[in-house]
């Protein structure tokens, strides 16, 4: 019988000692509730071995006056339960600006992170990364900004998001330490990554690839898929769920498996709001895929068998 594909469990930001689970909990849709509702979401993805937290400053219930609001109310869980910054690896991100869209200037990422500091109430970010590429800012002033803020210890490591692969490059020239992390939009919806270089720098650098949406914002499983995603969705839905049965799980944990089945350190970041989700997604650890598993999702995707 053919092997099944080797899901990893575990992963860590290189250069430092931080370990996270597989699957990563983030915040974006997170704001708008209360400490205790806000509380719960974060020990259910905790206790399900989602130690990594993945916010930004822009994470709000409004755009853009809810700017600061999903920090903001982490801030007060992590302040409202004082053990549980230990257990997590903390990730925020900064770099995009309302109206603007965009600044990664020296001045702008650190006062930023620090806002970020404050609103988090926390002395150090796990993990900063820049939100998007700011097209006027000179690489060598955004190494600059990265360089300046580890070496003052308010961040213990640096990522992108959004990036291409000659942006991370660029910036990478200038750096004192290694990017740690890429953050693409990556699921079997949206599978640029693995043809447009992300995952291969990824592997080439010992950088984790955090993937964001992996179930294409909920398109994969909810049956309300939309342009451009929707013919696509269409076509994969029916092999997710032929795997999901065959493995007694739902359909969403083989959309997360086949992410983690990538050999790059792929970690998908749920962003559910509903504790019985957040627990059900560890189920994706339990798949066992097949490579023909994986190619029949790739292929459905694409809409072509492989050449
Ligand atoms: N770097 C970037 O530019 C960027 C951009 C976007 C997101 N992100 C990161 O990625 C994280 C995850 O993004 P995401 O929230 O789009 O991820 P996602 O996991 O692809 O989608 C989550 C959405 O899917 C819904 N959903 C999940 N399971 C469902 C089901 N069985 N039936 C119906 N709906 C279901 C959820 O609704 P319920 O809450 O009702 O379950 C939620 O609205 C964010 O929190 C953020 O940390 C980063």
């Amino acid at each position: 019988m053919e092997q099944s594909l080797t899901l990893k469990t575990e992963y860590g930001l290189s250069g430092t000692s931080l370990r996270f689970g597989a699957i990563a909990y983030g915040c974006w849709r997170f704001a708008g509730t209360d400490v205790a509702t806000g509380t719960a979401k974060i020990e259910t993805a905790l206790e399900s071995g989602f130690t990594l937290i993945d916010t930004a400053d822009i994470y709000g219930t409004t755009w853009p006056d809810g700017f600061g609001e999903a920090e903001a109310l982490l801030g007060d869980v992590l302040e409202a339960n004082r053990g549980l910054r230990d257990n997590m690896v903390l990730a925020t991100k900064g770099g995009i600006v309302p109206g603007q869209p965009y600044s990664s200037a020296k001045s702008y990422l650190i006062k930023a992170c620090e806002d970020s500091l404050t609103r988090l109430k926390t002395d150090v970010i796990d993990l900063y990364q820049i939100h998007r590429p700011d097209l006027l800012t000179p690489f060598e002033e955004v190494a600059d900004a990265f360089n300046t803020l580890l070496s003052a210890g308010k961040i213990r490591s640096a990522g992108v998001s959004n990036f291409t692969t000659a942006q991370t490059a660029a910036l990478q020239h200038y750096m004192d330490r290694p990017l740690v992390s890429h953050q693409p939009e990556f699921s079997c919806a949206e599978t640029a990554p693995i043809t447009d270089g992300i995952l291969d720098q990824a592997q080439e650098n010992n950088m984790v690839a955090f993937a964001w949406s992996p179930l294409a914002g909920g398109q994969l499983v909810s049956g309300k898929a939309e342009a451009p995603h929707a013919d696509k969705i269409k076509r994969i839905v029916p092999v997710l769920d032929r795997i999901a049965e065959e493995n007694d799980v739902d359909r969403s944990a083989v959309a997360l498996a086949w992410l983690l089945a990538h050999p790059a350190k792929v970690v998908p970041i749920i962003g559910t709001q509903t504790l019985e989700r957040i627990r059900s997604s560890a189920d994706a650890l339990k798949v066992k895929m097949t490579r023909r598993d994986w190619y029949d999702v790739m292929e459905a995707s694409r809409g072509a068998p492989m050449p």
